[in-house]
This record gives structure tokens, sequence and C-alpha cells, in this order.
């Protein structure tokens, strides 16, 4: 066996598959008590830092749960204002309860996932709506700027601007969120994913139509694009889109069909941060699933898919995903196991992969198409024609290509990701064939155990 470095760059960008790049669930409860006034008492929060043992919210077993054994890979951790700087509306941020809102922050970030700020407030403090009356832009731009400064190093933080604006001034609204990006790229989170919240509580249903998309595309980075500045979407299927009925009416897709074309055309991405269903609720079952399939299906401009939750929320809660440990393992409620993870695992429509982008350090001669695909045991077949000369791993750490003849290790302190390709986020092992013989496995470190064991079983 031979050992070398990877020198240059494989056209494994642009591989798709009918399903987003993100799936995640939100662990819950530092919002808990907050109304849609923005009135957040302190008292009320429970942040999910407890042992179920002890009957609180197990944020970290859960996390580590729906990372490992589903492959889950954004959990949202909602916070009120409030909570952060103690109730002083414009105070710096409390020393004391930024720190136990990082504990939940840094337990996520440990289990290799994208982690979203959810700011939880209705777009507004007590009752006043931010920049229309209520609190200024200026305080709302330095809450985020102490957050951006705080986490500008972390490239797995997503900042959402706002949980669920509504009743309020939309160009002003789209003026406020200008200030934020301004003022999170400026405090050095230059590239990490904001995620932009429109009125009607970011109800898909309305986004288009009622002007929030629009002006939310407008904001723009300070050199001038939109990289990284995502449509913020919303959806519950009940009567209402509160949430708080257990009968579904709707699988919404033609709200967020509606939103999909609108991306389209608009050449940008949305991420569907929050939506939700009753375990028990009528007719939930089957259009929670259908949702969520035709959420996957439109991955070309849905990235994510977070899903109503779980965190500090009892398993009797009417929306409730929380697992439950059976004494020695978590088990996923059916609604979150078919309809949130299986959908996604198993979402096996490929959609032909795009024409290769050539890079500029290297020639691509190889053609990449998947001829098979199992999310189930976490393997993907990918044949190639033509001689394949380099292959570039974009995942941080370690990745091994093994052949017949040679393995390949890469170079563990080079920047390195080709995985981060939506339909490569779970590629445990990646079979290359050239023109005659297999020659190659790719495994990826940042996948899940549950992966990585199976992985390795089928290598
Ligand atoms: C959603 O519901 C509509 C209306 O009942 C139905 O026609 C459509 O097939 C459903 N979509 C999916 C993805 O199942």
């Amino acid at each position: 066996m031979m050992l070398k470095s990877i020198i240059c760059h494989l056209a494994l960008f642009g591989l798709g598959s009918a399903r987003v790049q993100f799936l995640g669930m939100s662990i819950a409860g530092g919002e808990f008590g907050c109304q849609i006034d923005g009135s957040c008492p302190l008292g009320s929060t429970q942040l999910p830092l407890q042992s179920f043992k002890l009957g609180g919210g197990d944020g970290e077993g859960q996390m580590k749960h729906f990372a490992t054994d589903d492959g889950m890979n954004l959990f949202r951790l909602p916070i009120s204002w409030q909570f952060l700087v103690n109730n002083q509306l414009g105070s710096p941020l409390n020393t004391a309860n930024l720190a136990k809102y990082d504990k939940l922050v840094q337990t996520c970030l440990a289990t290799g996932a994208h982690c979203m700020i959810d700011i939880h407030n209705f777009a507004r403090w007590n009752g006043g709506i931010i920049g229309q009356g209520g609190p200024t832009d200026e305080q709302f731009v330095s809450l985020w700027t102490q957050l951006a400064t705080e986490y500008a190093a972390s490239q797995n933080i997503v900042f959402e601007l706002m949980n669920e604006p509504h009743d309020l001034d939309i160009p002003k609204w789209a003026a406020t969120c200008q200030k934020v990006v301004t003022a999170i790229r400026s405090a050095g989170a230059k590239t990490q994913m904001i995620l932009l919240p429109g009125s009607n509580f970011d109800s898909a249903a309305t986004l288009v139509s009622g002007g929030s998309a629009a002006a939310l595309m407008a904001i723009t980075n300070p050199d001038g694009s939109t990289d990284n500045l995502v449509l913020d979407v919303h959806k519950y299927l009940d009567v209402d889109n509160s949430g708080t009925h257990a009968e579904c009416i709707t699988n919404n897709t033609g709200a967020f069909g509606e939103v999909a074309t609108f991306l389209r055309q608009a050449e940008r991405k949305g991420l569907v941060s929050e939506t939700g269903a009753a375990p028990d609720g009528s007719a939930c079952l089957a259009r929670f699933c259908e949702q969520n399939s035709f959420i996957n299906a439109n991955s070309d401009v849905f990235v994510g898919l977070v899903s109503w939750a779980a965190g500090s929320f009892d398993t009797s809660y009417l929306l409730a995903q929380t697992p439950r440990f059976d004494g020695q393992k978590w088990v996923n409620n059916q609604l979150a196991a078919d309809c949130v993870v299986d959908t996604w695992l198993k979402s096996s429509e490929v959609v032909p992969a795009p024409a290769p982008v050539a890079s500029s350090s290297s020639a691509i001669v190889a053609v990449p198409t998947i001829t098979s695909t199992s999310y189930l045991t976490g393997t993907r077949t990918i044949s190639m024609t033509g001689t394949i000369t380099t292959i570039e791993i974009q995942e941080t750490s370690s990745a091994v290509i093994e052949s017949s003849s040679t393995v390949l290790e890469t170079d563990e302190s080079q920047p390195t990701t080709i995985l981060n390709a939506p339909a490569l986020d779970i590629p445990t092992t990646v079979e290359t064939t050239t023109n005659s013989a297999p020659i190659a496995s790719m495994k990826s470190p940042a996948i899940s155990n549950k992966y990585n064991t199976l992985q390795q079983a089928v290598l």
C-alpha cells in the first residue's frame, strides 16, 4: 500500500440528490415563556442543560443522539433577547447568562453539527417593535454585534436574526436587518450563514405574496454580495399556521412550492427553520411526511429543514419530537422517525449531476455520475470515466481513500472539503471506478459514528 498526499481536485462538486443539505431539530427551552409581543419573562427560561434522569431537557443527550443515530447536522437553539441581556435592554450581554447559553452552543458544536442562534422575540421587546417604536435598531444591532463577535471564529454557527416577525412595516424591517447583517460581517463573522426572516410569522404561505421575500433578498453583505444570506422560512400544517392544533389540514406543498419558485427565479436559497406537527394529530403523519419529502425534493433551493421541537419539551407536548430514553438508547417518536429522519435518509431520488466546475488548480478529467445510493447503509457508488488524477477532500481532518492498490491520506492540516456538497454530506463510502478497475472508496470522518460503523463493515 502506498501512502500519498492528495494533490488537488476531483470534480465531485455539483453532485446533487433530492434532499436538503442540513437536517435538524430545535433544541428548545431558552425561549420558554416568550409571547408573540416579544415579552419573555426571565423566570420562564428553561435551557435544556439538564439530564433526562432528573426529569429535565437533556439537550446534550438529544443532540448526540440525533447527530449520531440519525445523521442530523443542524440544531436550532432558541433563546430570548431578555435572557441574554438579563432583562436590561441595550446592556452588554450578561456574562452569567451568556455562559449558560454558550454551554448549549458548545455542546451543539461538539457534535460536529451546525448550530443556529435563534433570537426568539417576534421582532419585539415587551410589546415594542424593533426600529418601529420599540427598541432602536442600534439596540438590536448591539445585541447581534456582541453575538457575532463571540462566535466569529465558529464557522458552524448560523445566525437566525429573529424568530417570526409579524405585523410590522416590511421595508423598515428589511432596513433593520440590513444594518444587522452589516454589523455581523463587520464583527468578523464574514462567511457564516445568516437567515433573514419575513413578516407574518415567516410563513411560507405569504413570504412571497406579502413582499417579505423581495425586501429581504435585497439585503447584501458589505462587499455587495449576497453569499450565505438565506431566506428564513416557517410553516405549520394546522388550520391557522399556529402550530397549536392537533389536526393537520395541509401538506403545504402549495406554500413551499411558491417559495421554491421565487428562490429559483431569484437564484437564491432558503432554509425551513421551523415546521412541525402533532405526533398524535389527525392526518399529521401523512401530511407532515408529504411536506418534508417535498422540501427535500426541492433541495436545489432549500438548503435545510429544522423540525420543532425537542429540548426541554416533555414528550407529551402537542408538537413533541423529544426522543425518549428507554434505558439503553434514545428512541424517536414515529412522527420524527418517519417524517423527519426517514424522508431525508431514504430519499433516493437522484437529480442529474450538473457539469463539473473546473478548478483553477487542476484539470477535471473525470466526470462522476451516481450509479447507486443507499442512505440506510450510508453508501454511495459513483462511477467515473477517464483518468482520476486528483481528488479534493473538503472535510477538515483526515479522510482516507482506499483502493486495491493505493491508499491516499489527506493531510489533516490542510483545509479540505469536497464532501460538503449537498449530495455528499453522508457519503460514508464512495466507491469510484475508472475505465477499468475500481480504485477508490472514500471515508469521511465528519460522518456520524453510526455511519462510520456501517461503513467499516462495508469496507
Ligand atoms: C399534497 O397534497 C395535495 C392535495 O391533497 C396532493 O395533491 C399532493 O400530491 C400532496 N403532495 C405530496 C408531495 O404528497
